[in-house]
């Protein structure tokens, strides 16, 4: 096994709050055991285009409380395919860069996969506000995200109270429902739609509005998941279908920004210090997820194939509440 003397650390895929955490973990853990650390700009496409700096202790001090990242990050086409991918381990080879730290989602770990085929060592990190990554309970920037959500969730009931009006709140997720059902719990929503879950019968949303109507509620708050989007025509059927002035609001990119809460910070620090330390160790091809109370680490491929789903008793509690 070739001794590591020199990593690498990218944030890639969208920004998520408490990367800037990892990465300076990452950096200060490398430098603790005598290994030097690259900052790989943009993500793949900053690797590509050789946007490589090195970091130093200072480099990554007063970052831990920054959102976004402060390496950048960026989706890169080019990194998807054969000659991007081998281009991108010679790129490491010349830059004397013998293992990757990748923080990211699922697609970025398929990058990382790709580099550790071209015998570039790599480690991912979970991160995305999404917490869509099947192998790991806890994805960097799901805590923070939820807690801006919640406030201005939060801000939007107190209006929509005060108008007796009915509210649809979309939030992110991609595909995924977890920041809605997060939301929607926290927020104590009247309907919680997710796109694991949601039958697309809009009767019965407007049927409980009608109702909580007659019990004499004054707001009405429809927690909707990205992945189903379409809130402001939605709003508009509503209203027409209950004569209830009915608003979408679309919380949008305020959720992935903003400093990260202490579990961000917390969680990725420990996550950061963990990849430097298995990337050291001479393991490759692995990623660091937070499962069963534990910091652990899968193979790649398997962390891929695992799924995860909305956990239904959670589900079923939202419906109660
Ligand atoms: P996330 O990492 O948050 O899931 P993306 O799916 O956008 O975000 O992926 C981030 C980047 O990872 C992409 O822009 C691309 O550069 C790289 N990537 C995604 N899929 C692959 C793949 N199959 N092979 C190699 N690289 C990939
Ligand atoms: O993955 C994080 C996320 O914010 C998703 O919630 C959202 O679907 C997506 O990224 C938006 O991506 P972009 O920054 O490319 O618009």
């Amino acid at each position: 096994m070739a001794e590591i003397k020199t990593i690498g650390v990218l944030t890639s895929g969208g920004d998520a709050p408490g990367m800037n955490a990892a990465i300076r973990a990452v950096t200060r853990t490398a430098l603790s055991h005598g290994v030097k650390v690259k900052g790989i700009k943009r993500g793949y496409a900053g690797l590509l285009a050789e946007e490589i700096v090195d970091l130093e202790r200072q480099n990554v001090s007063d970052t831990i409380q920054r959102g976004g990242t402060i390496l950048g990050t960026a989706r890169c086409m080019e990194f998807t395919t054969e000659e991007g991918q081998a281009q991108g381990a010679e790129i490491c080879k010349k830059h004397g860069i013998d293992g990757i730290v990748v923080i990211g989602g699922d697609g970025s770990y398929r990058g990382a996969q790709a580099l550790a085929r071209h015998g570039i060592n790599t480690i991912g990190i979970p991160g995305t506000i999404d917490l869509d990554i099947a192998c790991t309970d806890y994805t960097i920037g799901f805590d923070t995200a939820v807690n801006t959500a919640m406030q201005a969730i939060d801000k939007v009931r107190d209006t929509s109270s005060s108008h007796e009006r009915c509210s649809i709140i979309e939030v992110m997720g991609r595909n995924a429902g977890y920041i809605a059902l997060w939301c929607g719990i926290a927020n104590g929503a009247e309907d919680i739609l997710l796109p694991e879950t949601y039958d697309y019968n809009e009767q019965n949303i407007i049927n409980n509005i009608i109702q909580n109507r007659k019990k004499g509620k004054k707001h009405h708050i429809i927690i909707n998941a990205e992945g189903i989007g379409h809130s402001t025509s939605m709003a508009r059927r509503i209203e027409a279908a209950t004569g209830i002035e009915t608003r979408a609001t679309i919380l949008g990119y305020m959720q992935r920004g903003g400093s990260p809460t202490c579990k961000d910070r917390y969680y990725a620090s420990i996550m950061g210090a963990y990849a430097a330390d298995i990337l050291i160790e001479g393991k490759t091809n692995r990623v660091v997820a937070f499962k069963g109370g534990e910091f652990v680490d899968f193979d790649i491929e398997e962390a891929l194939n695992m799924t995860k789903e909305i956990p239904e008793y959670q589900y079923k509690i939202s419906k109660v509440l």
